[in-house]
């Protein structure tokens, strides 16, 4: 494989402490290649989410080493992740976390304008428009359903073009067409910037779209299978 974009080794994240301890990542061992495509499937409480977000550099691990696009994440404050993150790494997250106060395309392009894009308003609406919101760029969150909520977060997470993108059951709160269309879209923007794709999901159709599959059981990695790209 080529130098990793990802570069996890022995990733253990435990939460409270003392006998109120809890292991919640058991030593995770993951290289993810540029512009690989993987879906991280598990049965509920299995990790998946807690992965993502130390993967991504929401949270810190408790030990272990990550390396993300060349940076040392293990050795990082959260001001520095927070910097590292800004503009490379487009997350979508279960609970969507739009600004409540801010239009639907007002979320997406904010972010974009205050890392000195130009274009941050074209672009935050044509991305709106590609995931079929058109007709919503100037609702509040509170006006959007919550299949609206979540494609206004993916629109937020691909619209600044990032290398990395890391979604969390994007398609869990859409029907099947519409969840159809906007996978389409995050894996047309994946061919368009060759960006790595970490996907958590459910859906057996989105995962058969991946490059590899990884299954984590109880906070370990249970099986680990990669797939010639396009054989679905
Ligand atoms: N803040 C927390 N404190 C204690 N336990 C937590 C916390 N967040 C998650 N957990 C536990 O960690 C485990 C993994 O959770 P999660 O990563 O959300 O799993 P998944 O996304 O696979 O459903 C679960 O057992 C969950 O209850
Ligand atoms: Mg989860």
């Amino acid at each position: 494989m080529s130098q990793p974009v990802i570069a996890a080794s022995n990733l253990r994240l435990t939460l409270g402490e003392g006998p109120a301890a809890v292991e919640i990542l058991r030593g995770i061992d993951l290289d993810v290649a540029p512009g690989e495509t993987l879906a991280l499937l598990g049965p509920s409480g299995s990790g998946k989410s807690s992965l993502m977000s130390v993967l991504s550099g929401l949270e810190q691990a408790s030990s272990g080493s990550l390396t993300v696009a060349g940076e040392d994440f293990t050795a990082l404050s959260e001001d520095d992740l927070a910097r590292a993150r800004r503009g490379r790494i487009g997350i979508v997250l279960q609970a969507f976390h739009l600004l409540p106060t801010m239009t639907a395309v007002e979320n997406v392009a904010t972010p974009m304008e205050l890392a000195g894009d130009k274009n941050a308003w074209d672009r935050a609406a044509q991305e709106l428009e590609a995931v079929g919101l058109g007709h919503r760029l100037t609702h509040y969150p509170a006006q959007l359903s919550g299949g609206e909520q979540q494609r206004v977060a993916i629109a937020r997470a691909i619209a600044p073009r990032p290398p990395l993108i890391f979604a969390d059951e994007p398609t869990g709160n859409l029907d099947a067409s519409t969840g159809d269309s906007v996978v389409d879209v995050l894996f047309r923007r994946r061919a368009e910037t060759g960006a790595t794709l970490v996907i958590i999901t459910h859906d057996r159709h989105l995962a058969e779209k991946c490059d590899r599959v990884v299954t984590l059981a109880d906070g370990q990695i249970a099986s680990d299978t990669a797939r010639a790209r396009g054989a679905a």
